[in-house]
C-alpha cells in the first residue's frame, strides 16, 4: 500500500510539477483558445480568472441497454498560469496523461480513490467533482475552498456548481471526452466554465449488463472566468 501510494504521488508529483510550477502567476498569458472555426461553444476575450489543468477519472456506470451512461467525475485541479504563454502551456494536458496513464487502473478504484489526492494535496490548485443537487440529479463542482489558489483558498464563496451550456466533440480523437461550456448556478468561483483540451476519459463502446461502474482517467484544460470571490 506504501508502496503504491509512493509510486502514485511520484508519479503525480512528476506529472504537475514537471509541468507546472507551484506557484500562482497572472493569468494574463494563459489564455483559451478554441479552434477558430468551432461555433458549438461561445468564444471569451480576455485572461481567465483561473487556468486549470485536470488530472483524474470520469466515471460510467452500464446501462440496461449495454452502453455505458456518464456518472460524474473526480479530478485534482493544477494552476497552469504560470505556464502562460510557453509551449508547455499548450500541451501541459499531454504530458500529463502519458504519465498518469502509467498508473494501474486498478489503484484508482473507489477504495483507492483518495490516493489520487491524499499524497499530492499539498500541490494541489482545488478539486473537481460532483455533487447531488435539489432536483435529484447531481451537478459538477469546482471547489478551492478547503485547497485552492492561494488568493481565494480558504473563502467560503470560493467555488462554483455548474450546468451544461454546450459542448464540442473533441478535435483530435474519439477517446477524448467532449469540450464542454458551463454556467454558474452556485458559488463565486466563475459565471462560465469551460472543459477544453481533453485527453482521454471515454469509456469502451458497450459493457455486459449488470457489469460494475468504471472509472477512466482523463486530463483536460479547466478555465474559469468571471470569479467575484471575495
Ligand atoms: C475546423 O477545422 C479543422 C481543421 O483545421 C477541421 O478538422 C474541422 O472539421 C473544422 N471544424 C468545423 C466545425 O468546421
Ligand atoms: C468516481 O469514481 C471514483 C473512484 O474511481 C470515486 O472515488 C468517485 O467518488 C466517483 N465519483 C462519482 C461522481 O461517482
Ligand atoms: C427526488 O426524487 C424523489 C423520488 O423520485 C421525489 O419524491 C422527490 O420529490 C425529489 N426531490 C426533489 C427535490 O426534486
Ligand atoms: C451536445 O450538444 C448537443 C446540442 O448541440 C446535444 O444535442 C447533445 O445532447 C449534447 N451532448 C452531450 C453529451 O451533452
Amino acid at each position: 500500500m506504501f508502496f503504491s501510494k509512493s509510486i502514485i504521488a511520484t508519479t503525480l508529483f512528476a506529472a504537475t510539477t514537471l509541468a507546472a510550477p507551484l506557484f500562482s502567476c497572472s493569468t494574463a498569458k494563459a489564455l483559451m483558445t478554441l479552434p477558430a472555426n468551432e461555433t458549438a461553444l461561445a468564444k471569451q476575450t480576455g485572461a481567465p480568472s483561473f487556468a486549470l489543468l485536470g488530472v483524474g477519472v470520469q466515471n460510467y456506470t452500464c446501462g440496461a441497454d449495454a452502453k455505458y451512461a456518464s456518472a460524474g467525475a473526480v479530478a485534482e485541479l493544477f494552476d497552469i498560469s504560470c505556464l502562460g504563454g510557453t509551449k508547455a502551456f499548450d500541451t501541459v494536458q499531454d504530458t500529463a496523461y502519458n504519465i498518469f496513464k502509467l498508473i494501474p487502473d486498478k489503484l484508482i478504484s473507489a477504495k483507492n480513490a483518495g490516493l489520487i489526492s491524499a499524497p499530492i494535496g499539498v500541490f494541489s490548485s482545488g478539486k473537481h467533482f460532483f455533487t447531488p443537487t435539489a432536483n435529484n440529479g447531481t451537478a459538477p463542482v469546482w471547489d478551492m475552498r478547503a485547497v485552492g489558489v492561494k488568493s481565494v483558498q480558504g473563502k467560503p464563496d470560493a467555488y462554483v456548481l455548474a450546468a451544461k451550456v454546450a459542448n464540442l466533440t473533441a478535435p483530435n480523437g474519439a477517446e477524448d471526452v467532449p469540450w464542454l461550456q458551463l454556467k454558474n448556478v452556485e458559488g463565486d468561483l466563475a459565471t462560465a466554465i469551460y472543459r477544453i483540451n481533453t485527453r482521454g476519459g471515454q469509456p469502451p463502446a458497450s459493457c455486459a449488463v449488470g457489469s460494475a461502474p468504471i472509472s477512466v482517467k482523463y486530463t483536460s484544460k479547466y478555465f474559469l472566468f468571471g470569479s467575484t470571490v471575495v
